[in-house]
């Protein structure tokens, strides 16, 4: 099969085949030995990026992209393992609290995360910023911890979907990365990846988001839940509004600070009621309980009990990492230096701009602009004024965590242009914007 033809087929807006899909992963897993090079794989992403793909074609691409490495096999294990995961957002340090309230609940929770890259923030990151935490746990280290605590939370190793890591090199090079069964695909290849049964989806819709508008959000969802169903999972996804920064806490150790605050019961009403929500449907979809308001019922007991902040505990240590951190945050890396950005009049914060604050966190140094790049994890903004909030002037709108002077004065200008206030109180806008089953 000519690399060219296979072009050819989806440059005239022609249907792939299951072969010739396997044909261009398995040289994107392998390009050696392969007739394709780098500008065949590329050019086909962009017949792609430009005339889409049916949802038969979506699957099959999934299927062998998820094919091209290992697949963890769980099956052996009980079938309640479930794990979500979200397209990314600014301040989404869910994942932090719903994997320990689920795990609470009885779900096993295998949850692979990423790096953040961009604007968003990453589990693996956060995870990180806490003294001794490892994210690299060997297969069986990954068993024993579902069995012990029922949440382990790790990255994705090199033997993992490698086809994704090719391409998505290639579109985030080649300005193809924003196609809907480009995303499917990428997500849900490491997912079924992960020896999971069950998904739930947050894809995120707003200024801070990869989807901007709800028809985008809409369509990406519902490929993620046909395509994750063609491939045997039980899913669910959730569009949510990622507008202004979720919680307050923006930056590594800061979001590790409100996710332990929140599994105590003092998390922001945003940050708690999604967090709920979404561990709800993974406890429903793991059959632990039959309708989604015993689902609910059970998560909110284990988080008033306070056994979620125990599983949390617990996966801290079984990893490595410091559990004192849970009682003691002077042991997380933290800034020496805080300054504030404030309002200069009397009025209702209106919007907060969650990609600016989420690209000021970035330059303070807690993300990357290359995957190689080396995070800063003590660095970040407390958003301390959000949206509805009456503020007067000189009150902080921004705390801003920061330690290198000359990226503090990159930020504060954009900071200064991160919020608007109005005389009257924004109509208050849902969080969970639809529900796709
Ligand atoms: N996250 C992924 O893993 N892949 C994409 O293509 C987009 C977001």
């Amino acid at each position: 099969m000519r690399p060219a033809d296979v072009i050819q087929t989806k440059r005239d807006r022609g249907e792939l085949s299951r072969s010739q899909l396997e044909a261009f992963v398995s040289a994107a897993a392998k390009l050696e030995g392969s007739s394709w090079e780098k500008y065949h794989l590329s050019a086909l992403l962009m017949a792609i990026y430009l005339n889409g793909m049916t949802p038969a074609e979506t699957a099959y691409l999934t299927q062998a992209m998820a094919d091209s490495g290992k697949r963890l096999d769980l099956s052996d294990m009980p079938p309640c393992r479930v794990d979500k995961h979200s397209t990314g957002g600014v301040g989404d340090k869910t994942s932090l609290v719903l994997g320990p309230l689920a795990a609470a609940c009885g779900v096993h929770v295998p949850m692979m995360s990423g790096r953040g890259l961009g604007h968003s923030g990453g589990t693996l990151d956060k995870l990180e910023s806490i003294p001794g935490f490892n994210v690299n746990l060997t297969e069986d280290q990954l068993r024993d911890a579902l069995m012990d605590s029922g949440l382990a939370m790790i990255g994705q190793t090199a033997d993992i979907a490698p086809a994704d890591k090719t391409l998505y090199a290639l579109r985030d090079v080649t300005a193809t990365v924003e196609s809907i069964p480009l995303i499917t695909a990428s997500i849900l290849s490491k997912k079924l990846s992960e020896g999971i049964v069950g998904l739930v989806m947050d894809v995120k819709c707003g200024r801070g988001a990869f989807m901007k508008t709800r028809e985008q959000s809409r369509a990406l969802a519902d490929s993620l839940v046909k395509v994750g169903t063609a491939n045997g999972l039980k899913m669910s996804a959730f569009i949510t509004a990622m507008d202004a920064p979720l919680g307050r806490y923006v930056g590594n150790s800061l979001e590790v600070i409100e996710a332990i605050e929140t599994l105590k019961g003092n998390g922001p009403r945003d940050l708690t009621e999604l967090s709920v929500k979404l561990a709800a449907r993974m406890v429903k979809l793991a059959d632990i309980a039959d309708t989604d308001a015993e689902a609910e019922e059970s998560v909110r007991s284990r988080l008033a009990s306070g056994r979620g902040l125990e599983v949390f505990r617990e996966t801290i240590a079984q990893q490595g990492g410091d559990p004192r951190v849970i009682d003691d945050y002077s042991r997380l890396p933290r800034t020496k230096t805080v300054v504030h950005v404030m309002t200069d009049r009397t009025g209702y914060i209106t919007s907060i701009d969650a990609e600016k604050v989420g690209i000021a966190s970035c330059v303070l140094g807690g993300g990357r602009t290359r995957a190689e790049d080396k995070i800063d994890p003590a660095v970040g903004i407390i958003v301390r004024a959000k949206p509805g909030e009456r503020v007067s002037p000189e009150q902080s709108v921004f705390e801003v965590h920061y330690r290198d002077g000359a990226k503090l004065v990159e930020v504060m200008p954009m900071l200064a242009s991160a919020f608007t206030v109005g005389d009257a109180a924004p109509a208050e806008e849902p969080l969970v914007l639809e529900e796709i089953a």
